[in-house]
């Protein structure tokens, strides 16, 4: 598939309102994305974990469009109340899809979104929010071409999710989704996620992943800026190789349910995400000292107890821990006595992997 299959050719039946609710969950990255080229492509192939709990649920109510100044009219709500931060974002988006969705411009929307997790926990809400919104224009197009097939629907909305923001096209479906091209996975692309449908070892099915909310604050650098940091930084090349190496050696450790390697892999990615931003011109640090003080509490569990435990990183100062489901009883625990007091106001979300977005 290639970005010209996305532009449609039949003539689009024109509906007069409606509206159409989809939720859609976050996901976590096992081999990171950071760095992209073109509109939204993908420097490097990534891999993640669908989660289940944190998730957006939007609803799109859209009419007829009566303005003539050919700008998309638009209000966004978030728990009831209008947000216009989330505007330009949103602008951009339209912007980047109207060649594939041209009926965008024929309507006025009001896009009534809600986070099931609190807005302000650093949990970025991009990949959740955009995928809803991206499902949410996919049903529009559905009525007027109703016999397009379910993995259309899927892949086009993945697309159109990924000119919102990259990571979201990776939160449609599950429980693992790859995003970018790999020569070692043939349904691997740049411009839509796939579900990894390779072998998986029971040891990793219904992972469990809490996320611990160290710092709630506003990100200190957007992913966008982020991203564009790896232009021109002295470790890029290494780096985007290394992604290519590490999901290869990933695929491996799926398949053999080697959850040593499994681990070793993982925090080595989100340890190299951060020492991006280190080596980057502006250098940014993102973690705080509780994020370190939560990986060396995370070590010793690990080293005291055998447990299977592990990390990963956003490109913020929470964590992510992840654990096999058959430790989820030890390692709540161990959060709750250990962990919890690293977190603002105690405040963690037990999460698991889950099988994408659902139509409401
Ligand atoms: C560190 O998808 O938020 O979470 O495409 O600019 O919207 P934009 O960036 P975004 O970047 C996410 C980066 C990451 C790693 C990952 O999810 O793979």
């Amino acid at each position: 598939m290639t970005e010209s299959d996305f532009i449609p050719s039949e003539n689009y039946k024109v509906l007069t309102q409606g509206s159409v609710t989809y939720q859609s969950p976050s996901n976590i990255a096992l081999v990171k994305y950071w760095g992209k080229h073109g509109e939204q492509l993908p420097q490097n192939p990534s891999i993640s974990f669908t989660l289940s709990n944190c998730h957006t649920t939007t609803t799109l109510s859209y009419k007829k469009a009566t303005s003539a100044t050919g700008e998309i009219e638009f209000d966004v709500l978030l728990d009831g109340k209008s947000e216009p931060d989330f505007k330009p974002k949103i602008a951009k988006f339209f912007e980047r899809i109207e060649k594939y969705i041209p009926f965008v411009k024929e309507y006025s929307y009001v896009i009534d979104t809600a986070n099931s997790f609190p807005h302000s926990s650093g949990i970025a809400s991009s990949a959740s929010g955009m995928s809803a919104l991206a499902l949410c224009l996919m049903e529009i197009e559905r009525q007027s071409n109703p016999d397009m097939t379910p993995a259309y629907f899927l892949q086009k909305a993945s697309f159109l999710a990924r000119l919102g923001s990259g990571s979201a096209c990776r939160s449609l479906d599950g429980p693992l989704v790859v995003w970018g091209n790999h020569n070692e996975i043939s349904n691997s692309s740049d411009i839509f996620g796939t579900s990894y449908n390779s072998n998986v070892h029971d040891n990793f099915k219904n992972y469990q992943d809490t996320i611990l909310l160290v710092d709630k604050g506003e990100k200190q650098v957007s992913s966008t800026v982020g991203h564009g940091l790896m232009h021109g930084h002295a470790f890029a090349k290494a780096r985007f190789s290394q992604a290519h190496d590490n999901l290869s050696e990933l695929m491996r450790v799926f398949e053999a349910g080697d959850v040593d390697a499994f681990i070793k892999l993982v925090e080595s990615e989100a340890l190299t995400l951060h020492a991006m931003m280190m080596t980057s011109h502006p250098y940014f640090i993102l973690m705080k000292p509780k994020t370190l003080e939560i990986i060396n509490e995370i070590w010793d569990y690990r080293q005291q107890t055998g447990s299977k435990v592990c990390f990963t990183l956003d490109a913020g100062a929470n964590v992510h821990v992840l654990y096999p489901e058959n430790e989820k009883h030890s390692v709540q625990d161990f959060i709750a006595t250990k962990l919890s007091k690293f977190c603002q106001n105690g405040h963690y979300i037990n999460d698991f992997v889950g099988n994408g977005a659902k139509k409401l």
